[in-house]
């Protein structure tokens, strides 16, 4: 079901590889709930987190996915490093596999870190986030988040808004959810969603009141100025009045619509505060799905086996 040593993408994953990492998800979500929220199968294993850029939620939770899995785990951070030093990413690379871990966690400003690591590297590779091109446990919690909260991936209409065009969330989302039988429509302001986005099988509505009609997700991206070279937009003000999520827009969307964000919110621009403390808010489950998909993930690649239920 899956067999692959990386994770690197969603992209080129079939949708039954999908099904059985939530699947596993699924089973490590049950582990998380016991009073002992460790299993051995992943003893004797060492990953190492390499985060180059900075991260709260993905880096903390391959930490505790890893470590309920009975790995050990190093982390790694770019801005203490030797890197400072003029070390290259491949020598870095070289002298930590060295001391020989199993898997790298890697998560990079260039588009393509993790797949090149692959060249010169024997050990598993999962990529936790590589500049505007995927995140791919990032599709894979959410997805799992979605199917928790609506029994299915299909047959549903998920409108993601936002900085789609800076978005490795959003680009793994697409290559996920276009393997279902579902719609996406994606909004934002124009020159943040460029109309070859439909080329990935999706729908652009650049009304964000008419986007969200009847949607049973609305999934709100941030605003990265970090990675915005331009001005893609006339202010915060004009944002918020045209793209932020409010009460009467939410009034829009299927009345058991759920309220997605990756984190970080910017609160009270692309989501009003009051609608990310609601019921109809996710946003905290998808941070403990992190740990589930990801510990699936760390499971999967090391070969899987029948520990986990010991
Ligand atoms: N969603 C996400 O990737 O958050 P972090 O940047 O905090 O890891």
């Amino acid at each position: 079901m899956f067999q692959r040593k990386h994770l690197l993408g969603i992209e080129g994953l079939k949708r039954e590889e999908i099904d059985h990492i939530l699947d596993v998800a699924d089973s490590m979500v049950e582990v998380s709930k016991r009073s002992v929220k460790k299993v051995p199968a992943l003893r004797g294993k060492t990953v190492v987190n390499l985060f180059f850029e900075p991260s709260t939620r993905t880096r903390i939770s391959f930490e505790v996915a890893a470590k309920r899995l009975s790995a050990d785990l190093i982390n790694f951070s770019g801005s203490t490093s030797s890197l400072s030093k003029g070390e290259s990413f491949r020598d870095t690379v070289l002298n930590l596999e060295a001391m020989h871990p199993d898997i790298f966690v890697v998560r990079h400003g260039a588009a393509g870190a993790p797949d090149y690591l692959t060249t010169f590297s024997d050990c598993s590779v999962v990529n936790a986030g590589d500049g505007f091109h995927e995140h791919p446990t990032q599709a894979l919690l959410d997805a799992l988040t979605m199917r928790q909260h609506k029994g299915k991936l299909d047959d549903l209409k998920i409108t993601i808004v936002g900085d789609i065009l800076h978005s490795r969330v959003a680009r793994s989302n697409i290559f996920l959810l276009t393997r279902y039988n579902t719609r996406v429509v994606l909004s934002g302001p124009p020159p943040l969603v460029p109309e070859e986005f439909i080329n990935m099988g999706v729908e652009i509505e650049y009304n964000l009141d008419k986007a969200v009609e009847n949607s049973d997700v609305v999934m709100m991206l941030r605003i990265q100025k970090e990675r915005q070279t331009g001005s893609f937009f006339p202010s915060i003000r004009e944002y918020r009045k045209y793209y932020q999520l409010n009460k009467e827009r939410l009034k829009k969307a299927d009345k058991d619509a759920i309220v997605m964000h990756p984190g970080p919110i910017n609160r009270g621009i692309e989501l009003m505060k009051e609608i990310a403390d609601s019921e109809r808010s996710v946003i905290l489950n998808q941070v403990s799905n992190g740990i589930a998909v990801r510990m699936a993930v760390l499971y999967l690649i090391s070969g899987g086996g029948d520990e986990i239920n010991n």
